[in-house]
């Protein structure tokens, strides 16, 4: 590792995420680690230049006094704190700043006049870090990893190619509920031209078998979800000499934020469900970055923009958005209307700006008109929404004319469909998707 490091301690502040990515965008690397880390186990950090205490509202975790412990203050490197400070310290500031520029020129002095850190954390230097790490790990071992074509896994495929070439085997499942392109994109790209070993199966009419006549959301989910396991699991046991499993972890799934002090959580034993005699060794290469770094070193790899900004989709795909019974009818209806809102979305640069877009088709039909005669066919309901944590959402105020050029295109070019409605609520209390 040739970066230097700020290390963050934890005393129960609810904004360590904050004063990270805000160091981090000083260009210095930073790492969230729990206050009572020891004088050893810090020393053995790599590039270490400083440590910010980070003081919750009292430094009081479920009614007990947590402090930093002394020995930390020994070590040689210079420590500062922010928020409520334990009594041994210095502070840079009482109250955090809202204002992330504030909190930027609160920090620089710390970082650059006293800890002399180099701003050196580009994603240059840390896709050559990873580089080598990965090497030393693997060795010439071999590398599992489940390619969906979302961005975590699209940006872990990449590096790890760049790293071990042939030694990482991606396993690609199309359950036949992904969008339009969204398979042959993936083929395309890992396959065609980053030269990947890339296992495609199509399981697509084994999961429309498995869902069959399923009209309960909860049910539809578990199927999906329990049948990607299990191909997964077959491919894996196909393949002979794998030793690591690849996940695309980001830090956000680490660190805790909130009132407890964060922990840094490692998950060594069995992830995604997979049985316990297929035991893998974990290989996360994006342990450590937050969702936009993410995005960054895709496009530093070379990975197309429209891999890398792609909006969020669930895993069981169009499955949720096939309201009830998964028909096959029905679910061309909503791959295709999608496609179309996407593509029109992209066009107007509304892509750009909301967060979430997509059609779903509910299974019930309504009376209409074509050629001159009565019609008996699906709507199709556009959801565009806006949100920091997909916790809440707002919907997004599309211009009039482009949701009527939306509509025209979906009645004119997909089969089935007579109506066109759009989705007016927010969440709560409505969810996002509708199953
Ligand atoms: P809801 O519908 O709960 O969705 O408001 C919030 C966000 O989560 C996405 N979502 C999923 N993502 N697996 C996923 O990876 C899932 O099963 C799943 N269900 C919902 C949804 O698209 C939205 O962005």
């Amino acid at each position: 590792m040739k970066q230097d490091m700020i290390v963050i301690l934890d005393l129960g502040s609810t904004e360590n995420t904050v004063l990270a990515r805000v160091i981090r965008d000083l260009g210095v690397y930073s790492e969230i680690h729990p206050h009572d880390i020891t004088a050893e186990d810090l020393k053995a950090l790599p590039n270490v230049k400083g440590v910010i205490i980070n003081g919750g509202p009292h430094n009081v975790v479920d009614g007990e006094a947590i402090d930093v412990k002394e020995e930390i203050y020994a070590v040689g490197i210079p420590v500062t704190a922010v928020g409520h400070a334990p009594a041994k310290c210095d502070t840079l500031c009482e109250v955090l700043p809202a204002d992330e520029s504030a909190l930027k020129e609160v920090v620089k002095p710390f970082l650059f006049d006293i800890c002399k850190a180099e701003p050196n954390w580009n994603m240059k230097n840390f896709v050559e870090d990873q580089v080598e790490l990965i090497r030393q790990q693997v060795g010439d071992k071999k590398v599992l990893l489940a390619l969906s074509g979302g961005v975590d896994s699209s940006v872990v495929a990449a590096l790890l190619i760049k790293a071990i070439g042939k030694q990482l085997v991606c396993v690609h499942v199309n359950h036949g509920l992904m969008r339009k392109g969204e398979s042959e994109s993936v083929i395309e790209v890992f396959k065609n031209q980053m030269d990947a070993n890339l296992v495609y199966v199509d399981a697509s009419e084994r999961f429309l078998g498995k869902l069959a006549g399923v009209a309960d959301p909860e049910q539809k989910r578990k199927i999906i979800g329990a049948e990607f396991i299990r191909v997964f699991e077959e491919e894996a046991r196909k393949l002979e000499g794998i030793d690591f499993l690849a996940q695309g972890t980001i830090y956000p799934d680490i660190v805790e934020s909130g009132t407890k002090t964060a922990k840094v959580v490692k998950s060594h034993h069995n992830v995604g469900g997979l049985p316990e005699d297929l035991e893998f060794s974990l290989v996360e290469p994006l342990y450590y970055l937050f969702k936009d770094e993410v995005r960054a070193c895709g496009l530093e790899l070379g990975l197309p923009h429209s891999m890398v900004f792609r909006q969020p989709f669930p895993g069981p795909g169009l499955g949720v958005r096939c309201l009830g019974a998964i028909t096959r009818e029905r679910l061309e209806a909503v791959r295709e209307s999608d496609a179309i809102l996407r593509e029109e979305f992209a066009n107007a640069g509304l892509d750009k700006t909301v967060w979430q877009y997509f059609t779903a088709v509910p299974d019930f039909k309504s009376v209409g008109v074509r050629d001159n005669a009565r019609c008996f066919e699906y709507p199709v309901i556009i959801r565009a929404v806006n949100t920091v944590d997909a916790m809440t959402a707002t919907i997004e105020r599309i211009d009039w004319d482009i949701l009527e050029k939306v509509t025209k295109r979906i009645l004119d070019e997909v089969p089935n469909v007579n109506r066109v409605c759009y989705d007016m609520s927010p969440k709560p209390n409505a969810t996002i998707e509708w199953e």
